[in-house]
């Protein structure tokens, strides 16, 4: 292999495809895996100097490599940029054995990675709202937030992590918000104690969660799930999940969309550090990843196409014969003076169901401990707002009961689609969308009430996109499910200046609720392919 050619293969693997892929294809270890210790002694430590000259033991430091934790998908990257920009050559193989070993024994509690899951569940459209304006301006400007924040590191660590930055890209100073201030000097002297505090190497959360652990064989058996895939609908099922060996799993899932289809796959999952699972799923001719937290007999995370990330589910799972739980009401709402079939998600489902003031079980239509299906009929002057849904003496979910819609959301609120395809290698990037109806509560609060079915257009944004002719070259939205698919990667000689199918569309829903006509609008950018794609965005 030309050194060209090592060098491509490398980059590929750090810049997404390839690297991904390696963490969760092909898991289960041959028999010649390697311990992490044995990796590390080979791979790390010519340029990782242990702290002393002894050799390597588990509870020896590497300098820069110990003192830090973070995610598997923290890890992996980590790696990845050491191949990229330190030559490190590592085999696919080793690295994910070592990224297993490394994700174990320095990651994460599992309350520590809450509010920035949406950077390993690939929730690309997430914007880092009420992140501390300290860290939004000086950090996450050209990364996401959850990069550092899923790190944690003492105050030397940090502040190398900031020398690592001016040093590898000296142009950060010039750049906006960046030439504005001293960018280094607040770096050092307020961003660096500021993160240590926030992020520290040592916590409760983390000795607690070493000690309180659990096995992986805990989690076989059988679980509940629910979810929603926007253009799509809700489904629910039963995964089925087998401990082969170690923290390695066979995984089934059978499954159904509210519309009939089938939600149906095999395949096999890995978890890292006790919780973190990572599952690889064939359905037809895609593969869905899981990235899943798994905790105290729950599973909750996201199920997307590998090669199509922003086609994904949100997803929750309860295991059976673990705690009762109630996991969703499908569909979530009922229009006072109706009657509809509701069915209520969970694990251990027994007793009555009941759904509050002013709606009545007229029929159970179908039982099991996973699944209960009801007609239920809300009374005619029934008040607006949320009611609490409860089984037996489980309780959970909600019920919205309207009157009126008062208001119809296009969500995402504002989002990114990419151009692609083309004879490139960088498929297009679809915008997905939702149109949620919200009521106003009784109490006079705004309440959502769900999902409704729409009629999807786009608009020119503004003037400029109208000038542009966005709406010709930009992509076609399909009007019954909300999916839009951008245009063509490359220049275009039919546009001015010949460039891209890019564009600012203005996403419009135009929904009938029960008799009411009402219009949701959205905010869509369609921009050029992602080139840099890690596993932490
Ligand atoms: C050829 C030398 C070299 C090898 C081999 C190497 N690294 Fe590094 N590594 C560096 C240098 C230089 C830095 C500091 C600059 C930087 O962060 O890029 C670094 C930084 C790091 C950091 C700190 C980054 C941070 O988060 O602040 C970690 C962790 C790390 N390496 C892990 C590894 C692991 C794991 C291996 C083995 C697979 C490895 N390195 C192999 C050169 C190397
Ligand atoms: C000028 C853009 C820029 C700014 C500002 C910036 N970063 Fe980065 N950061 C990068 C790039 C580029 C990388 C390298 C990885 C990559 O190519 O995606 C990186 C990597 C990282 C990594 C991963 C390191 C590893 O080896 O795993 C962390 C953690 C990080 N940045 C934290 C921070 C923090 C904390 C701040 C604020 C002090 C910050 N970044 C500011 C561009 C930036």
């Amino acid at each position: 292999m030309s050194d060209t050619t090592s060098k491509l293969q490398q980059i590929r693997h750090y810049l997404g495809v390839g690297a991904l892929a390696a963490l969760v294809i092909g898991i289960a270890p041959t028999a010649m895996a390697r311990d992490g210790l044995s990796i590390l002694n080979a791979k790390c430590k010519s340029c990782h100097l242990p702290d002393d000259k002894t050799p390597l033991t588990a509870d020896k430091k590497l300098v820069r490599i110990s003192d830090q934790r973070k995610t598997p998908e923290g890890w992996l990257a980590n790696i990845g940029r050491m191949q990229v920009m330190w030559g490190v050559k590592i085999t696919d193989q080793d690295r994910r054995d070592l990224v297993k070993y490394l994700a174990d024994k320095q990651g994460l509690a599992p309350s520590e990675t809450e509010g920035f899951r949406y950077a390993m569940e690939r929730r690309l459209n997430t914007t880092s709202e009420n992140f501390e304006p300290l860290f939004a301006e000086m950090c996450a400007r050209c990364h996401s937030g959850a990069r550092f924040a899923l790190q944690r590191k003492p105050a030397e660590e940090w502040s190398r992590l900031v020398h690592f930055h001016l040093g590898r890209f000296p142009s950060l100073e010039y750049q906006m918000m960046g030439r504005d201030r001293d960018w280094f000097g607040i770096a050092l002297k307020e961003v660096v104690p500021a993160l240590a505090k926030a992020y520290p190497l040592e916590s409760q959360a983390w000795s607690d969660w070493q000690k309180q652990r659990p096995a992986a064989n805990t989690l076989a058996g059988e679980w509940s799930f629910s979810g929603h895939l926007p253009g799509k609908g809700d489904v629910a099922g039963v995964m089925t999940v087998k401990n082969t060996e170690n923290d390695q799993f066979k995984v089934e899932v059978k499954g159904q969309y509210a519309d009939g289809g089938a939600f149906n796959g095999e395949g096999s999952a890995v978890l890292y550090n006790g919780y973190e699972w990572r599952g690889n799923i064939k359905m037809g001719n895609d593969t869905l990843r899981q990235v899943f937290a798994a905790v105290n007999g729950e599973m909750r995370g996201r199920m997307f196409d590998k090669t199509h990330d922003e086609r994904g589910l949100d997803f929750a799972a309860a295991q059976k014969g673990a705690a009762p739980r109630l996991l969703a009401v499908q569909p979530g709402y009922i229009k006072a003076g109706q009657e509809a079939e509701v069915s209520i998600i969970g694990s251990g489902l027994t007793g009555a169901p009941s759904f509050g003031n002013g709606v009545q079980v007229v029929a159970v239509v179908a039982q099991t401990p996973e699944r209960l299906t009801v007609r239920v009929k809300a009374a005619a002057d029934a008040a607006d707002g949320l009611r609490a849904v409860s089984v037996g003496s489980i309780s959970g979910g909600s019920l919205a009961v309207f009157k009126n819609v008062a208001e119809v959301k296009v969500v995402p609120a504002f989002s990114v689609a990419r151009i692609g395809g083309n004879g490139g290698a960088t498929p297009k990037m679809e915008g997905r969308f939702d149109a949620e109806g919200w009521g106003q509560g009784a109490d006079g609060k705004p309440f959502r009430i769900g999902v409704f079915p729409a009629k999807w257009s786009v608009e020119p944004f503004n003037d400029q996109a109208k000038e542009d002719q966005d709406l010709k070259f930009a992509g076609v939205m399909d009007a019954a499910s909300g999916i839009f698919t951008p245009g063509d990667a490359g220049p275009n000689p039919a546009r001015k200046m010949s460039t891209n199918n890019t564009g600012n569309l203005k996403v419009v829903a135009n929904v009938n609720a029960a008799g009411q006509a009402l219009k949701g609008e959205a905010q869509l950018i369609v921009t050029v392919q992602r080139w840099n794609n890690p596993p932490l965005p």
